[in-house]
C-alpha cells in the first residue's frame, strides 16, 4: 500500500539542488515556458517531437482519439526505424561511432562501428533475414547477450517490418518458450554464450531447450560469441550462423520498408498481476518520436555525445534508451558486455574515462552497490567528461542520491530521477536537467505535456502533501497501445480502475500504471512503488504470482505464497512462505527443489533469498491468503489489522520463524 516507511525518512531528509550553471549554459533545454507551451498546444505540441524524425508521407493527425484508449499517434505518416537510426546520419556522420561496443574480457579490443559499418552489417543481416523467411509483421523473437549484433538484429528488424520481442538473456528456456508460443514467433536470433566475471558462459543451451517446448518449427540464428572458449556446439539444421550469413549476404542492401506510423515495432513481455506475462505492444512512430524527444529533453544528448547507458537490451531501458532513442539522435551509445565489478569495481568508471562518456544512466540498486563499495572505486578515474547523470527502475533514497551526485558527478552534472514504466515507452516523469531544480529521492515534475496526476482510491487528486495513487489523464505517443491479441486484458489492467469504460469520450479514460505516490507543493511526483503484486528486483520486473506458481510446482510443496520483502542493495527480494506436503522429504531437499523450479520456470533473478517453512498460511475467513501481513513480516514491520484472519494464531510462529530465519 502506499504508507511506507521508507517514504517518511525519505522525504524528511529532502532537500534542493539547481541546476549546475555550466550545464544549463549548454542544455538542449533551458526554457521552462515549455511546460505552459505544451500544456496551452496539447496535443499539437507533440509535432515538436515528430519532427525529430524524417518522414516518407506526412502524418495527417497527431492524436486520432476517436476510440479510446485505443489512441493512435500520427495517423496516416510513413517511417522506418532503421532509417531513422541508421540511414539518415550517413551523410552528416557516417564515419562517426554509433556504438561503442565493451567486451567483459579486458584483454578483447573494443569494438568502435561507425554509422557506414552499422548501416553496412544492418543491410547485410536484414537480406538474410528476409532470405531465412521473415516477412513484414512475422515477429522475431531475440534471446540474446549485450553483444554487437543484438542492436543489429533490432535495427534488421525494423528495416524489413518485422517486428521483435525481445526475452531477456537470464530468463530461462521455458521463459522463452512461452514467449515465443504467445508471440507465434518463429524466427529466433541467440548465441552460442558470453562471458560473465570471466566466465565463457553456455547460453545456447539453454535456447534450445526452449524450443522444445515451442508448439510450431522455429528457424535459429545463432551468434558466436564466445569462439574457442565456447561450448563447441555443432549448429542444428534449423540454426545458421550470424556470420556465415552475414557473409553470404556481403554489400546487400535493402530498401527500408515504409512502415504506418501505427505499425508494431516491438512486443515485450513484462510481468504482471496474474501469472501470465503481458505482451506489450509498441508502434513504430509515437515510440520513436517518445524515445528520440525524452533522449534529447531529458538526457541532454546531442549527436556528439557519448552516451552510456548500463541497463541490458533485453529490458525496455536498453530498446528505448541505448538503442532506439539515442541512435535516432545520431549520437555514439556505449553498449557494455560483463557486470561493474568486473574485473575490479571500477570497471564503470574505467569504462567512462577510457572512451570520455557525456552521460551515464544506471539503476539505484547499482547505485545503492557503487556507494557499499566505496568511493575509492570512483575515485581512481579522472570521471570529469560526464555532464548529466540519470537513474531509473526505481525509488532512490536521497542517501545514494547524494553520493551519486558527489562521487560520480563531482557536483557539477544533475541527475534525472526518471520514471515511467515497459509501457510507457520512455520518460514521464522527471526534472528538465537544464530547467529544474532537482529534490533528492523525489523524481520531480511531469514531462511537459504529460498529464500524470496523484489521485484517492476514487480518483480525486489528493491535496499537496498527500499520498494515493499515480495516474495519467491525457494519452501520450510512446503508450502502449495494447496487450497483444489481448485488448479485454489491455483495458482490465491499465484502465478501468479510473475509468468509465462505457464512455468514448477520452476525458472518461485514465491510464493506471499501478503505483503509489506523492505530491509536493510544488507539484513534484515521488513514485513510491507498485501497488500490484509486482516486485522489483535490482530494477527487474517480476510477479510474485509467477513466481508463486514455479514455487508451488516444486516436488514436497503444498501450499506457497511470495511477497517482495525491503532489501538494501537490490531494492526488493523474494521471500517464500511454504507449507510442506506430509510426505516431503526434508527441508533442505525441498528448498533445493524450489530453487531449481523457480529457475527452471523463470531464472535465477527470481530465485528467492529466503525460504520459510510454516504449518499454516496466514488466511482470510474466506481462504485468502493474507500477502500484506507476510510482507509486513518479512519487512520486521509493524503489523496491520489481523482481524479479519481465520487463523491469528500462526502470525506470532511465524515471525519467529522468519526473525530465526
Ligand atoms: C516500474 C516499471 C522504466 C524502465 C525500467 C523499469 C518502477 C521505474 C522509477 C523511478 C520510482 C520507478 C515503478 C514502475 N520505477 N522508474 N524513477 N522511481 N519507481 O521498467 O520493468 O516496466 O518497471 O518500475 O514501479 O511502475 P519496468
Amino acid at each position: 500500500m502506499v504508507e511506507d516507511n521508507n517514504l517518511e525518512t525519505r522525504l524528511a531528509e529532502q532537500d534542493e539542488f539547481e541546476p549546475p550553471a555550466e550545464f544549463v549554459e549548454q542544455a538542449n533545454v533551458t526554457d521552462e515556458g515549455i511546460y505552459e507551451e505544451f500544456e496551452e498546444n496539447w496535443p499539437g505540441c507533440w509535432e515538436q517531437a515528430a519532427d525529430l524524425l524524417d518522414w516518407y508521407d506526412d502524418y495527417d493527425q497527431v492524436l486520432d482519439d476517436s476510440n479510446p484508449p485505443f489512441y493512435e499517434w500520427f495517423t496516416g505518416g510513413k517511417i522506418n526505424a532503421s532509417y531513422e537510426c541508421v540511414d539518415r546520419h550517413l551523410d552528416d556522420r557516417g564515419d562517426e561511432v554509433a556504438i561503442e561496443w565493451v567486451g567483459e574480457p579486458t584483454e578483447e579490443a573494443d569494438r568502435s562501428i561507425t554509422y557506414e559499418e552499422l548501416h553496412r552489417e544492418v543491410n547485410e543481416f536484414a537480406a538474410a533475414l528476409r532470405d531465412l523467411g521473415v516477412g513484414e509483421d512475422d515477429v522475431v523473437t531475440m534471446h540474446m547477450p549485450m553483444i554487437p549484433a543484438h542492436p543489429i538484429a533490432l535495427l534488421a528488424c525494423a528495416r524489413i517490418g518485422a517486428p521483435h520481442s525481445v526475452v531477456f538473456a537470464g530468463f530461462s528456456a521455458n521463459a522463452l518458450a512461452e514467449r515465443m508460443n504467445a508471440a507465434d514467433s518463429e524466427y529466433l536470433i541467440t548465441a552460442d554464450g558470453y562471458y560473465r566475471r570471466g566466465d565463457a558462459l553456455d547460453h545456447l543451451s539453454k535456447s534450445r531447450e526452449g524450443l522444445e517446448d515451442v508448439d510450431h518449427d522455429v528457424e535459429t540464428v545463432v551468434v558466436d560469441r564466445l569462439g574457442d572458449d565456447g561450448p563447441g556446439h555443432d549448429l542444428h539444421e534449423s540454426e545458421h550462423d550470424y556470420d556465415d550469413l552475414v557473409a553470404e549476404h556481403e554489400g546487400a542492401t535493402v530498401e527500408p520498408v515504409e512502415r504506418d506510423a501505427e505499425d508494431m515495432l516491438f512486443l515485450m513481455y513484462t510481468s504482471g498481476t496474474t501469472g501470465q506475462p503481458k505482451g506489450v505492444k509498441h508502434t513504430t512512430a509515437g515510440y520513436l518520436a517518445w524515445t528520440a524527444w525524452t533522449s534529447q529533453t531529458v538526457l541532454d544528448i546531442k549527436p556528439e555525445d557519448t552516451y552510456f547507458c548500463s541497463a541490458d537490451i533485453g529490458w525496455i531501458t536498453g530498446h528505448s534508451y541505448i538503442v532506439y532513442g539515442p541512435l535516432a539522435l545520431g549520437t555514439t551509445t556505449v553498449m557494455y558486455e560483463g557486470g561493474p565489478d568486473y574485473p575490479e569495481r571500477d570497471r564503470f568508471w574505467e569504462i567512462v574515462e577510457d572512451l570520455d562518456v557525456t552521460q551515464f544512466y544506471t539503476a539505484p540498486t547499482a547505485i545503492r552497490s557503487f556507494m557499499k563499495w566505496g568511493s575509492e572505486y570512483p575515485g581512481r578515474h579522472d570521471l570529469s567528461s560526464l555532464r548529466l547523470l540519470g537513474t531509473v527502475g526505481e525509488p532512490i533514497n536521497p542517501k545514494p542520491w547524494k553520493w551519486y551526485y558527489k562521487h560520480i558527478g563531482g557536483e557539477s552534472c544533475p541527475i534525472v530521477d526518471t520514471w515511467w514504466q515497459t509501457e510507457t515507452g520512455g520518460h514521464m516523469i522527471t526534472t528538465l536537467p537544464g530547467v529544474s531544480n532537482m529534490k533528492p529521492g523525489s523524481a520531480g515534475p511531469p514531462v511537459p505535456g504529460v498529464d500524470a496526476r496523484v489521485v484517492d482510491g476514487d480518483g480525486e487528486e489528493v491535496p499537496s502533501g498527500g499520498a494515493g495513487y499515480l495516474t495519467v489523464d491525457k494519452p501520450w505517443p510512446g503508450m502502449l497501445r495494447t496487450l497483444y491479441k489481448n485488448d479485454e486484458r489491455f483495458i482490465e489492467e491499465y484502465w478501468a480502475e479510473y475509468s468509465d469504460t462505457d464512455s468514448d469520450d477520452p476525458d472518461d479514460w485514465v491510464y493506471f500504471p499501478e503505483d503509489g505516490a506523492k505530491i509536493d507543493d510544488e507539484g513534484y511526483i515521488t513514485v513510491v512503488g507498485r501497488v500490484d503484486d509486482v516486485v522489483n528486483i535490482s530494477g527487474h520486473r517480476l510477479g510474485t504470482m509467477e513466481i508463486e506458481s514455479a514455487v508451488v510446482s516444486a516436488d514436497g510443496v503444498a501450499e506457497a505464497a511470495v511477497v517482495g520483502a525491503d532489501d538494501d542493495i537490490k531494492g526488493e527480494v523474494v521471500h517464500a512462505y511454504v507449507i510442506l506436503e506430509d510426505d516431503a522429504g526434508g527441508e533442505d531437499a525441498v528448498r533445493a527443489a524450489i530453487e531449481a523450479a523457480v529457475e527452471d520456470k523463470i531464472g535465477p533473478i527470481a530465485r528467492p533469498s529466503k525460504i520459510i517453512f510454516t504449518p499454516e498460511l496466514p488466511k482470510t475467513r474466506s481462504g485468502k491468503i493474507m500477502r500484506r501481513l507476510l510482507e509486513e513480516i518479512s519487512d520486521g514491520e509493524e503489523l496491520g489489522d489481523t482481524s479479519t484472519l481465520r487463523n491469528p494464531e500462526i502470525v506470532a510462529d511465524i515471525q519467529a520463524e522468519v526473525r530465526g530465519n
